[in-house]
């Protein structure tokens, strides 16, 4: 997650996270809508449809009928160092100094939603 994400606002102060993986074409005009717009701007649940339940294991919602969800609990975070990129790298996708902080989570559930 690069700093400058509003998930990534969200996640920082979390204990958990959910993944919901699309397995349908369904999603795709979402997907595109999701990966480009940022939630400061715009309820992208409300906006795009999407219906939100409780996880299973962990406090983080998923999104109902997604197909595939994995609900985890972040174990580590690794914020990028840029002292060990490659300048190649850091030229073509951090030129604006916003880096990616990695995070690992164990996965407690893994399921199919529908
Ligand atoms: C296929 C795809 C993968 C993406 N992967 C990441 C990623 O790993 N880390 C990241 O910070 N942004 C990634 N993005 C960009 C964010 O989804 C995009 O900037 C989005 O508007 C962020 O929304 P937010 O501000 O609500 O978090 C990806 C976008 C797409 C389309």
């Amino acid at each position: 997650m690069r700093y400058s994400r509003y998930t990534h606002e969200l996640i920082s102060d979390a204990q958990d996270f959910s993944v919901s993986v699309p397995l349908e074409n369904d999603f795709k005009k979402s997907l595109a809508i999701a990966g480009s717009k940022s939630g400061r701007d715009m309820d992208k649940f409300r906006e795009l449809n999407l219906t939100i339940t409780p996880g299973q294991k962990t406090e983080a919602p998923v999104i109902a009928n997604c197909g595939l969800i994995y609900e985890c609990r972040i174990m580590y975070r690794q914020p990028l160092d840029p002292e060990g990129l490659d300048e190649t790298i850091k030229t073509r996708f951090y030129s604006d100094e916003d880096y990616h902080v990695l995070y690992f989570g164990e996965i407690l559930a893994c399921y199919k939603n529908d």
